[in-house]
């Protein structure tokens, strides 16, 4: 990390939390590596900041460790990684079922695993790193509706903080930010789609104390600080952007 100007890759960077978080980290000077199951959206954004697409569906690990290949050759060795991709629906959790329950465990706790797994040789390569994943709230102190996606988000957590460990030898830093309620694509189509959920999601925001719901660019700005060298000496830590919703020790 001696050099200010790193590669930073993100994963569903193509919109949403993703998509500022490329912005800020564009803006930071890095060189910018944006990853999604949504090619074109990724493309999309990678020309406006100068920087690289490439598909990746973390759910699959071909799909990982081929573009994993790809973006070490001709890119280069991505030395902050941000595991962004993620995905929810609301629901009881009686009325989840086996496949719902797998393509919640699979994108949100399997990918992050599996691309930590993929990026790090690299990263203790070239001598040192930051890893940030987000997380959710939910994952500290749960939420009604998200019974399995507050589990894989509670796992991340845990993951983080052990990644943190074994790797702190290494100078590579792995920290979690946890967003509360943020308005982006992902919460529009789930209020938009589902009832229950969009009257649990206004109660929550109408509780928020900074009184308004987060915006992308506010998770995308502790992911920047996290990534940044003057965080060096932070790891294993866990951050909420909830606007105080949450005040976990
Ligand atoms: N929006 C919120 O209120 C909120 C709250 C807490 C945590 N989060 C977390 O923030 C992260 C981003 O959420 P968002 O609200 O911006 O979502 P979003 O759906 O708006 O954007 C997610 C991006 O991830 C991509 N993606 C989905 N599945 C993928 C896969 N299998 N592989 C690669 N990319 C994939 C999508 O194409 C999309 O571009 C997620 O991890 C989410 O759990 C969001």
């Amino acid at each position: 990390m001696a050099n200010t100007q790193q590669i930073a890759l993100v994963t569903g960077g193509a919109r949403g939390i993703g998509e500022a978080i490329c912005r800020v980290l564009a803006k930071a000077g890095h060189r910018i590596i944006v990853t999604d199951i949504s090619v074109q959206g990724a493309q999309d954004l990678a020309k406006q900041l100068d920087g690289h697409a490439y598909e990746m569906d973390v759910t699959n690990a071909e799909s990982v460790n081929n573009a994993a290949e790809k973006i070490n050759q001709e890119v280069g060795v991505p030395t902050i990684l941000v595991n962004n991709a993620g995905w929810d629906n609301l629901m009881p959790f009686l009325e989840t079922d086996e496949a719902f329950q797998d393509k919640v465990i699979a994108i949100n706790y399997t990918g992050p695993v599996r691309v930590c797994r993929a990026f790090l040789p690299g990263m203790i390569e070239a001598g040192g790193g930051r890893i940030v994943n987000i997380a959710s709230d939910a994952g500290r102190i749960g939420s009604a509706l998200e019974a399995i996606y507050s589990g894989t988000k509670g796992g991340l957590i845990a993951f983080s903080k052990t990644l943190a460990r074994e790797f702190a030898r290494n100078q590579i830093t792995v920290n979690t930010v946890c967003p509360g309620i943020t308005n982006t694509p992902l919460i529009q189509e789930i209020t938009a789609n589902n009832e229950l959920a969009g009257r649990g999601i206004a109660s929550i925001e109408k509780n928020v104390p900074l009184k308004r719901m987060g915006q992308p660019e506010d998770i995308a700005n502790a992911v920047a600080y996290l990534a940044s060298e003057g965080a060096a000496y932070v790891t294993g830590q866990t951050l909420s952007v909830s606007g105080g919703i949450s005040m976990a020790g």
